[in-house]
């Protein structure tokens, strides 16, 4: 199998991604939170670019089946009935709603992935089961690193770097990687043993921390703690029917 990790979502294009697998990661916070709405019953998450597209989005479902979520700077935005904070998507606020999402790099991703066969929202909290789905389809495999703005950050690579790790180590894979994969590899041997530490010393943790999210680093970094499968479908995430 072929492995090609992107540290930031830019420079993939829709012609590289046609019949491959992809893993979209944004560890803090969007996969995170994607993973607890889903698991906490919400119909579908609908990620958009902008918190505009999100108020046409609830005009077109309907007000009383939605609810908007997202974040800029970290924080609500306004107008909107919650953050980006995995705590804040509870079974009582979203359950049988949808919830649209916006946040500033995790949720653009979705809208790059057009032609890949099979489009999978990863994070730390859902690692073994997007693992098992990647073995399963047995396509060459396309991971994008949300980022920060344009920059990397240590805890999307990082957990790249472990989706390769099981594959290769748990799953006897022969992969072929390209040098991005191989570095998010290195990097996660090297920090398997200190993954939450490293992420919260990281850029977004500790900004996170200052916010006064310093929860939700801790449930992010919780490897396999929501292990449920979001798949994006018809521009909507949803969960995988078993
Ligand atoms: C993002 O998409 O940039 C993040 O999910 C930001 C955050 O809410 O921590």
């Amino acid at each position: 199998m072929r492995a090609e990790l992107f540290l930031i979502p830019g420079p993939v294009s829709e012609e590289r991604l046609a019949d491959k697998t992809l893993v979209a990661i944004d560890v803090l916070r969007a996969s995170t939170t994607i993973c607890q709405a889903l698991q906490a019953g919400a119909r579908a998450v609908i990620p958009v670019e902008q918190p505009g597209e999100a108020a046409e989005m609830r005009a077109k479902i309907g007000v009383e089946d939605t609810i908007l979520g997202g974040e800029r700077k970290g924080l609500k935005i306004e107008n909107f009935d919650l953050g980006n904070s995995p705590l804040e998507y509870t079974e009582a606020i979203v359950k049988d709603k949808f919830v649209v999402l916006t946040t500033t790099n995790g949720t653009r991703i979705y809208s790059k992935a057009a032609s890949s066969n099979l489009k999978i929202t990863g994070g730390l909290v859902n690692i073994s089961r997007v693992t098992q789905k990647v073995k399963e389809a047995a396509k060459d495999l396309i991971i994008i690193c949300a980022g920060e703005e344009g920059d990397f950050s240590i805890e999307d690579t990082l957990c790249g770097g472990m989706l390769l790790h099981k594959l290769i180590i748990e799953n006897n894979i022969e992969m072929e990687l390209n040098d991005a994969a191989s570095l998010a590899l290195l990097l996660y041997r090297a920090n398997s043993r200190s993954l939450k530490q490293t992420i919260a010393r990281g850029e977004h943790g500790r900004l996170l921390a200052d916010l006064g999210f310093g929860r939700d680093v801790e449930l992010a970094t919780e490897t396999d703690s929501i292990p449920v499968l979001p798949i994006l479908k018809d521009r909507r995430i949803i969960l995988e029917e078993i």
